[in-house]
């Protein structure tokens, strides 16, 4: 693969860190632009002359990076995606996750250099539903986050149509690794047990989640671009097996070799919640070879490192 100028949007975030980091070890030349609202300047691992602290909301200077960087492939990570937090600044996270969208892939368009998209979207797209969701399971988001995600969606698509440069969307399911960004399950869980925590306050036990390492996104992300597809295709972007809250607690047990109990604590339950989330992801497999390496076992063993 010939090495390519690439940027990437929310690079210093906790997928898109996974990200930045994958793609320069392929040896391409990759330029973050990030606000660093959620993200840390640290983590975009590349130099002051390839960071750009740039809010997509702002179009001009979204387009001064485009006209500075010319890439040849855009990866749009950019987001605000914490579903409490999108609960409760609806309309900042439509402005981001769609009008940020439409700013990010019209200036990206306006570049000749421009031969390929990929576009993060999310599992939270699909209904709640039983059993391995596909790509082509009909969709029906259940919050504002998932709602501004399937509009981010729609406007690759358009963006596709009009100008004919290939767009691929990656549906992410749950991410788990290194870095995270906001207090989702595994850093929440790695916070208490470092702390010395023995006993768990969690909200709601039940719930099913595909858990996906990073690194292994990260990897499938460089593998669809490498095989550069025509037009626009959406893929799942997980692991295709779906563990509790209470499975991840005892892989947390089990590399930690003590016992860890579990306290329900009423301020986390989420009222809305689904209970299941898994990924059908032969697609990616079909078309990449991609298959994951990291288990869960393996990602707890580092985070209880403290990385
Ligand atoms: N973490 C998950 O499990 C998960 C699941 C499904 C989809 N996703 C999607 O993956 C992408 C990356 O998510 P993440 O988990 O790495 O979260 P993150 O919050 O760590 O990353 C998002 C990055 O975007 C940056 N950002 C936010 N608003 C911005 C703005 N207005 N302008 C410029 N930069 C901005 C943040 O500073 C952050 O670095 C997002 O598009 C998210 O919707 C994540």
């Amino acid at each position: 693969m010939m090495p390519k100028k690439v940027l990437i949007t929310g690079g210093a975030g906790f997928i898109g860190s996974a990200l930045s980091a994958q793609l320069q070890e392929a040896g391409h030349e990759v330029f973050v632009l990030d606000d660093l609202s959620f993200g840390k300047r640290a983590l975009a691992g590349v130099p002051d002359a390839r960071f750009f602290q740039v809010d997509i909301r702002h179009r001009d200077a979204v387009q001064q990076v485009m006209d500075a960087t010319r890439p040849n492939w855009v990866l749009h990570l950019a987001a605000v995606h914490f579903i409490p937090y999108c609960n409760q600044h609806p309309a900042e996270a439509a402005d981001i996750n769609i009008n940020g969208t439409i700013n990010v892939l019209d200036t990206a368009g306006s570049k000749g250099s421009l031969e390929q998209v990929f576009v993060a979207s999310t599992a939270a797209v699909y209904p709640v539903a039983e059993g391995a969701l596909g790509e082509e399971h009909p969709l029906g988001p259940m919050d504002i986050y998932g709602t501004t995600k399937l509009a981010t969606e729609k406007i690759a698509s358009e963006f596709h149509l009009r100008s004919r440069i290939p767009v691929v969307v990656g549906r992410f399911f749950n991410a788990f690794g290194p870095n995270e960004t906001n207090p989702h399950l595994f850093p929440e869980i790695q916070r208490q047990v470092l702390a010395g925590a023995r006993t768990l306050k969690l909200g709601n036990l039940d719930p099913k989640r595909d858990y996906i390492h990073t690194a292994d996104m990260g990897r499938a992300m460089g593998a669809l671009l490498d095989k550069a597809l025509q037009g626009f295709e959406v893929f799942n972007i997980g692991r295709g097996i779906e563990y509790s809250v209470r499975e991840v607690v005892e892989a947390f047990q089990r590399q930690l070799g003590e016992e860890l109990r579990i306290e329900v604590d009423p301020a986390r339950v989420r009222k809305v919640e689904r209970p299941h989330l898994l990924a059908d992801v032969r697609k990616l497999k079909q078309a990449t070879g991609w298959e994951p390496q990291w288990s869960i076992d393996a990602g707890v063993a580092t985070l209880l490192q403290g990385r």
